[in-house]
C-alpha cells in the first residue's frame, strides 16, 4: 500500500513537471520572433540581455552594418566570444539582411 502511494505520488509529480515544462515553454517559444537557424540560440542569449529582440528584428541591415552594430553593443557591454559574435553577425545578416535582393539580382545579371 505504501509502495503504491509512493508511485502515485511520483508519477503525479512527474506529470506536473511535464505539464509545467510544456505550458511554460509554449508561450516562450511563441514570443520569440527569431527565425530558426544556426546562431539563433547564441543571438538570443547574448543580445537579449539588455533589450528585447525587437531592437534588432525590426530593421534590416547589410552584413557590414550588422558588424558595426554588434561592435557598438560590445562597447555597451555585450558579453561573448569572438566566435559567438561572428555567428551572431552571420545569423543577423542572413535573416535580417538587406543586401540579399541586390546580391540575387547581381548574380542573375552575371549569368
Ligand atoms: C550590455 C547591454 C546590451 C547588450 C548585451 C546588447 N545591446 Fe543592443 N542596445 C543596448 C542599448 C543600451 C541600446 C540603445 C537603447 C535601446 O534602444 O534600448 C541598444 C540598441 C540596439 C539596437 C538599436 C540601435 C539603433 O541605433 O537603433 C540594435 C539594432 C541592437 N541594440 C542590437 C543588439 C544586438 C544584435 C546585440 C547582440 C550582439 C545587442 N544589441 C546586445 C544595449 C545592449
Amino acid at each position: 500500500m505504501r509502495k503504491i502511494l509512493f508511485m502515485t505520488f511520483r508519477s503525479l509529480r512527474e506529470s506536473v513537471f511535464i505539464f509545467s515544462v510544456v505550458f511554460l515553454a509554449l508561450p516562450i517559444a511563441a514570443q520569440s520572433p527569431l527565425p530558426e537557424g544556426e546562431g539563433k540560440k547564441v543571438t538570443e542569449r547574448v543580445c537579449n540581455q539588455c533589450h528585447g529582440p525587437e531592437n534588432y528584428t525590426r530593421k534590416k541591415h547589410s552584413k557590414s552594418e550588422w558588424e558595426a552594430i554588434v561592435d557598438d553593443m560590445v562597447e555597451k557591454g555585450a558579453a561573448g566570444t569572438d566566435d559567438e559574435f561572428d555567428t551572431i553577425v552571420r545569423y543577423l545578416a542572413k535573416n535580417f539582411g538587406k543586401s540579399t535582393e541586390k546580391e540575387m539580382r547581381a548574380s542573375l545579371l552575371r549569368h
